[in-house]
């Protein structure tokens, strides 16, 4: 039994009273490679799913109560609540992930015959930009998949975990989170065109280097970032485009067709949103070439050149995210790096050289520190599986 197995049922058992009859479940975070903000603008995502995630005890109940407890936020005790308790919107704490989850099974005719005890654990940064939330909402799903014989594919997985994002937690994400969470598969990243689900699974050799996660340590929640703000910034800024050219979504426009007609969007701001959709969309498919084609220097310029579409066009970097990109690039042996997730906090991706790992963690850690106040955290990664029972 795996270390952290044996923990959570450890844990378990103590607040629960037993551990009897329990299962054990993991789905794991997320990293996107490439392709930030494009999900729902209908273009394309190059995310992997992690070795780290969040690990999942739970065991039915025979009457209708729900009762949660989370090693993360272990100050709360158990958060008790039931079946009939679904308030979209109103859940102040955690539990709102799992509930939301278990409500969108209810919406979508799978109704729970009991409730459950579930305690989480997760070993992914919380508010990282990683997906703990979505992880924990696929996990859920997964959980309620394997107790209640509910008949779901991963990929519904992945869609009930943004129908609950979307309807209970009320934040307009795209598919993607969930999708390379549900979906993931090891040393694979997942080419994903968001306009209609289909996907490839990509190897990512990465030939002497390593993928490095830098971590602001800034909190934020999409809840109140400016997540839907940009939005509904792309959804005008189309509106706006479809008067003189036939679009579905800015993910179907090239740059130069984007050149053409860009004077149709009216304010300069979302001009710009709707140009980082655009470039950013046909970046990730150059990316995806590059990296098939073993090329890996050139997906690095294009990592770094996603990052200053972020900060200059769609403005969701931040000092701390523009550091953390900033003083990697000027590291020898760095191959990319850019911010990954919605942004305003959370975390920074790099492909960094084996040999010039330390020094990258050291020297960007050291300048990180100096200007921001507070320490980064970094994580050396591996790509992993989707969701499994332990
Ligand atoms: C968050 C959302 C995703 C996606 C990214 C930005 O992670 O949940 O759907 O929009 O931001 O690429």
């Amino acid at each position: 039994m795996s270390e952290i197995k044996a923990k959570v049922l450890a844990k378990f058992q103590e607040v629960f009273g037993t551990a009897e009859g329990t299962k054990v479940y993991f789905a794991p975070g997320r990293v996107n490679l490439i392709g930030e903000h494009t999900d729902y603008n209908g273009g394309h995502v190059f995310p992997c799913a992690l070795t780290i995630g969040t690990y999942g005890v739970a065991k039915k109940r025979t009457d209708g109560k729900l009762r949660f407890f989370s090693m993360n936020f272990e100050r709360l005790g158990i958060v008790e609540s039931s079946l009939d308790e679904f308030t979209p919107g109103g859940d102040k704490n955690w539990t709102a992930y799992p509930k939301g989850v278990m409500w969108a099974f209810e919406q979508k005719g799978m109704k729970m015959d009991c409730g459950l005890e579930l305690l989480l654990f997760g070993n992914i940064p919380n508010g990282s930009g990683l997906s703990s939330s979505a992880s924990v909402e696929v996990l859920t799903g997964a959980i309620l998949r394997d107790l209640y014989g509910f008949e779901v594919s991963n990929q519904d997985l992945a869609l009930i975990g943004q129908f609950s994002e979307n309807k209970y937690n009320l934040v307009n994400c795209g598919i993607m989170d969930q999708f390379a969470i549900a979906m993931g598969k090891k040393d694979c990243a997942i080419f994903l065109d968001t306009s209609n689900l289909k996907y490839e699974y990509a190897p990512v050799v990465l030939k002497g280097a390593k993928i490095v996660i830098s971590c602001s340590n800034k909190k934020r929640g999409l809840g109140d970032s400016k997540y839907n703000e940009r939005r509904s910034e792309c959804e005008t800024a189309l509106a706006e485009l479809q008067k003189v050219v036939d679009i579905k979504s800015l993910g179907e426009l090239d740059e130069a067709t984007f050149e053409k007609y860009q004077d149709a969007i009216q304010d300069e701001v979302r001009r710009k949103r709707a140009k980082h959709a655009v470039y950013e969309n046909q970046r990730t498919l150059k990316a995806v070439a590059a990296l098939k084609a073993g090329n890996l220097e050139e997906f690095g310029k294009l990592m770094n050149a996603s990052h200053v579409s972020l900060r200059d066009d769609y403005e969701v970097t931040g000092i701390e995210l523009d550091t953390l990109a900033e003083e990697a690039w000027k590291v020898p042996g760095v191959i990319g790096s850019r911010m990954t997730g919605a942004g305003f906090g959370g975390c920074s991706v790099s492909i960094v050289k084996d040999e010039a790992v330390d020094r990258f963690i050291q020297s960007v850690g050291e300048a990180y520190q100096k200007k921001i106040g507070y320490a980064a955290d970094f994580y050396v990664v591996e790509i992993g599986d989707g969701p499994v029972i332990l």
